[in-house]
């Protein structure tokens, strides 16, 4: 029986996430059940789910792996909420890349979406006990640098114990990557952060700090411009009309704004954590992957048309002090 993952105080993405609070939570699951039925179902999917992410990014991981480029997450819209029938649908749709963390509360909805989804465990790049990727959620939970080096050498345990494929990062600028530098043998392999048009131009250093270093980023909160009311009607808004309708004139199909948001994200190298409620909002997250690409000069407008404005979604909980606050609020 595989060893279990430790009470580390940080966070775990199945591609999973590291929290600052214990591991409590274990789901068992039979990765054999209908193993090879299930493989035999799924494999188209999967195979295009796999070149997509390759398409998307033409670097491997620091530790030589390859995600997934479209993750759903149990957060956000699932924040404390039982996401076990989301989940369901999302793995029957072609997700493959879950994003989970103790902090959203649901991390048990987990074990009856995959054990429903009857899915081999080495198709999902998931797991419970071990997982694709573990997370280092904030630089600010473990007060300061010394507990952060050491919150970092407990995830290369992690990774070196095998109970994690890949060990990664989450919120990290530049200085937060140096800070780690010194003592650490493994470079992160993922940062997740939010990324969207009305925030790419403040994460131009990071993103070519980890370019030099094989560190793949992945977005959150990609869809800002049309989930957020003051962004709504923003510049970025009629560039992505624009993009929509040539599209949708050359598939030959509806495309929205959502999905050229996440062909942006894309052509920019950026891996996509997102999530729905909606069956057919998570259909339309996976086949965007049908569509073209955008064009040289749409890529443009969207970038020009977003660095008229800067807005974080998620910045205000992110700072030292109010992670602070939150950690305090929490059952230990
Ligand atoms: N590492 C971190 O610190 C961190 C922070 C935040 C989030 N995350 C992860 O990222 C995941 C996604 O975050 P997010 O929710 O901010 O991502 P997002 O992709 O920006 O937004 C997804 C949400 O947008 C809504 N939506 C999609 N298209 C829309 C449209 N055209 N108009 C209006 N609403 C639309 C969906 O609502 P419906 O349900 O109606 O489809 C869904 O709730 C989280 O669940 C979590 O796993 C990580």
């Amino acid at each position: 029986m595989a060893a279990a993952l430790p009470s580390l105080r940080t966070r775990v993405t199945v591609h999973v996430r590291l929290e600052r609070w214990p591991l409590t939570q274990r789901a068992t699951l039979d990765p054999q059940r209908g193993a090879a039925d299930a493989e035999a179902a799924y494999k188209p999917r999967l195979a295009r789910q796999t070149r997509l992410h390759h398409d998307a990014s033409p670097h491997d991981p620091t530790d030589g792996t390859s995600i997934p480029w479209l993750g759903f997450g149990s957060g956000t819209a699932h924040y404390l909420k039982d996401a076990s029938g989301t989940l369901s649908t999302a793995l029957a749709l072609g997700v493959r890349h879950l994003d989970t963390a103790q902090v959203y509360g649901n991390e048990a909805s987990l074990a009856p979406a995959l054990a429903a989804s009857r899915l081999p465990r080495a198709a999902l790049h998931i797991g419970v006990e071990r997982v694709g990727l573990f997370l280092v959620r904030s630089p600010h939970l473990y007060g300061g640098v010394d507990g952060l080096r050491e919150v970092w050498r407990e995830a290369e345990e992690v990774q070196r114990e095998g109970l994690a494929r890949s060990i990664g990062v989450s919120n990290f600028t530049v200085q937060d990557f140096e800070a780690l530098g010194p003592t650490a043998r493994v470079v992160p392999a993922v940062n997740q952060i939010e990324y969207h048009p009305y925030l790419f131009t403040a994460n131009v250093e990071t993103l070519a700090y980890m370019k030099a270093r094989n560190s793949i980023p992945v977005s959150y909160g990609g869809l800002a411009p049309l989930t957020q009311a003051e962004l709504k009607d923003g510049p970025v808004d009629p560039v992505l009309a624009a993009a929509a309708a040539r599209l949708s004139t050359v598939a030959g199909k509806p495309v929205s704004k959502g999905q050229v948001l996440h062909l942006w994200l894309r052509a920019r190298g950026m891996g996509a954590i997102t999530t729905s409620t909606q069956e057919e909002r998570i259909r339309e997250y996976v086949e965007m992957e049908t569509l073209p690409d955008l064009t040289e000069d749409e890529l443009r407008a969207i970038d020009e048309a977003g660095a008229q404005r800067h807005h974080s979604v998620y910045g205000q909980f992110l700072t030292p002090e109010f992670l602070k606050e939150f950690v305090a609020s929490q059952p230990q």
